[in-house]
């Protein structure tokens, strides 16, 4: 496998481990304040994120190249608001868009048409999970602070099963 493809995906690999790890803690926080229904939301987004990153270690081994099982830092673990943290995800999955635009971008330079291929599942992931993410943004903009809104937003969020095959929560 091209070395400079082999690096900028390992440097994927610890984008998509961070996020999992990331939305993880944000799960666990909601769980505690008693906000179910994004903590199940989150903890699916956390698992979604994992798949992500065992993807892309399968795949590089699968082209004979080396996987690199990164160690993660400590994710922020406190969060003052559901506001707070979508506005947190949408502006990491932002960040990790343009990972993703960079791998392409190097896919290109060195010919490597194969994984510029296998890429395009990630591109067309990004804009579902930004779009989910502005979405749920921009109904807790609406919500404010009205209590039985929230309540139900919450409710939603629980029952929105697969953050892969949809762009709304209603
Ligand atoms: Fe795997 Fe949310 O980026």
């Amino acid at each position: 496998m091209n070395k400079r493809i082999e690096d900028i995906l390992n440097t994927q690999i610890k984008a998509e481990a961070t996020s999992s790890q990331l939305y993880l803690a944000m799960a666990s926080w909601a769980e505690c304040a008693g906000i179910n229904g994004t903590a199940e939301f989150l903890y699916k987004h956390s698992d979604e994120e994992r798949m992500h990153m065992l993807k892309l270690v399968r795949f590089i081994n699968e082209r004979g190249g080396k996987a690199e099982i990164p160690s993660i830092e400590l994710p922020q673990t406190e969060f003052e608001s559901l506001t707070q943290i979508f506005s947190l995800l949408l502006e990491h999955e932002i960040k990790v868009t343009n990972m993703i635009n960079e791998v392409v971008f190097v896919c290109l330079e060195e010919k490597d048409y194969s994984t510029h291929n296998f890429m395009q599942w990630f591109v067309a992931e990004q804009l579902e999970e930004e779009a989910l993410a502005r979405n749920i943004l921009d109904k807790l903009k609406m919500i404010g602070n009205d209590k039985a809104g929230l309540y139900l937003f919450d409710r939603d969020l629980e029952t929105l099963q697969n953050i892969n095959t949809s762009s709304g929560i209603e």
